[in-house]
């Protein structure tokens, strides 16, 4: 493979650039409106635990294959299997793990602009100050109302995805850096201030508590599952979002640096959003198992009540939205490249077109909570059913592939090139966990799901 060739889509202009975009698909409401909310379904600590366990030994391997197999072939996570299958001599089959990884991208995005709607939605409710002096059944009676309205949740979601279009159509340099530089640190330094606010509750305490004390009476082979597909949703792996960002990784980035720090970087905002919620959580009598309306029932308390909370509320809401954009865009940009570079779509028309696609399929999101939230397929609604699809059982099955694949078929020289570790011995613990480490969680957690074990 020539050494100089580079993405179709551009470079990104620095290794900070990757870093931030990288970390700005990882960080999203995944951290603040999802793991929350799951922790709070699966009892809290150790639930947490087998979630930071994942992160580091499957998390982190992963991250580093994935980017590597992007910045090797320089394409999009379709092409860039077909590629790599071809330079190892492998079956041809394996090709198909970049369609899953596009789907499960799809798929994601169809909800993820629904809830990132919710979010949009709450700039404007804390900007007309809806949540002040409103009391914690107040502030549940605002969202029971806002998801009851098919009408108000489409134009959220439509807004939100016009905009992700819109930041993808501009292309990777101006586009995506521009938007993430601000909004990260912004978000940061608002949740330290939010902290401030969870010790002052009486609930600090039960808070943490809940978050770091693990019951593993609590853990159940379906929350072991949930814990892991958490770890490969807020890192953004197995579905080819981290290897096309790869794919614009210039040559001279240390990809073992960057993936920790992304990880580490993820982890803390998800930790942090568990440790501003509960507190409020069990300082105002709340359950922590009220699903996916629980960062909107929670935090509103917390605007409402602290100083200066108006314009924390407004400036929170704005950074998650930026977040879950910055997200979004991760989500949309498998297939986006793929239109252009096999289709030859033109960047504005291949995010119309992908953009409308997933648009249409976050219908059956918005539908769920209010108009078909009876209609259940196995138990769940279309999206419970979409969420489970994708981050327990799409999410993993793809990072088992791309964990066999980056351990087993393709050449070691190829990986030990790619990656440039300092010393062997950092190389081969990699490989160890990439080969025998990564694939076997995955799949002993899914035999333990279907009962097997
Ligand atoms: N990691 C993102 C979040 O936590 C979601 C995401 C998943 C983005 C997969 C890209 C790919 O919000």
């Amino acid at each position: 493979m020539a050494e100089e060739k580079k993405s179709q889509q551009g470079e990104w202009s620095s290794r900070f650039a990757f870093i931030l975009a990288a970390t700005g698909s990882a960080v999203g409401l995944g951290n603040i409106w999802k793991f929350p909310y799951i922790t709070g379904e699966n009892g809290g600590g150790a639930f947490v635990l087998v979630y930071l366990l994942c992160v580091v030994l499957i998390g982190v391997p992963l991250m580093m294959a994935e980017t590597m197999l992007g910045r090797r072939s320089k394409e999009n996570p379709i092409h860039t299997m077909e590629i790599l299958t071809k330079e190892a001599g492998a079956d041809h089959n394996w090709q198909y793990l970049g369609w899953l990884g596009v789907t499960a991208g799809f798929l994601i995005l169809s909800y993820y602009s629904v809830i990132a709607g919710w979010a949009t939605a709450y700039v404007v409710k804390a900007f007309f100050g809806s949540f002040f002096g409103a009391t914690p059944q107040e502030i549940k009676a605002i969202f029971d109302g806002f998801v009851a309205s098919p009408i108000q949740l489409i134009f959220w979601h439509s807004l939100f995805m016009l905009a992700t279009m819109l930041i993808v159509a501009r292309g990777i340099e101006k586009g995506f850096e521009r938007s993430i530089r601000f909004l990260l640190p912004w978000l940061f330094a608002l949740m330290i201030l939010l902290v401030g606010y969870a010790m002052s509750t009486d609930g600090y305490f039960q808070g943490l508590n809940f978050l770091f004390k693990p019951d593993f009476s609590k853990l159940t082979a379906n929350s072991v599952l949930v814990a892991m597909g958490q770890a490969f949703f807020s890192l953004s792996l197995g579905m080819g979002s981290i290897m096309v960002y790869g794919a614009y990784l210039p040559k001279d980035v240390s990809i073992a640096k960057s993936s920790m720090f992304i990880a580490g970087a993820d982890t803390i905002v998800a930790l942090l959003a568990g440790i501003i919620i509960f507190p409020i959580v069990f300082s105002h009598g709340l359950h922590p198992n009220s699903g996916p309306g629980l960062v909107f029932e929670t935090l509103p308390i917390a605007f409402g009540n602290m100083f200066g909370g108006w314009l924390v509320g407004v400036l929170f809401f704005i950074a998650l939205v930026f977040a879950a954009l910055s997200s979004s865009i991760a989500l949309i940009e498998p297939a986006v490249a793929w239109l252009i570079e096999n289709q030859g779509y033109s960047r504005p028309k291949a995010c119309l077109y992908s953009g409308l696609l997933a648009w249409f399929l976050g219908l059956g999101t918005v539908f769920s909570f209010n108009a078909w939230a009876n209609f259940k397929l196995f138990g769940q609604t279309i999206f419970e059913l979409l969420d489970y699809l994708t981050a327990n059982l799409m999410l993993p099955i793809g990072g088992f592939c791309i964990a066999i694949f980056a351990g087993w078929i393709m050449k070691q020289d190829h990986s030990r090139h790619e990656l440039e570790l300092p010393d062997d011995k950092y190389y081969q613990v990699w490989k160890f966990l990439v080969s025998y480490v990564a694939p076997a969680a995955v799949f002993f957690v899914f035999l333990n799901v279907v009962g097997v074990l």
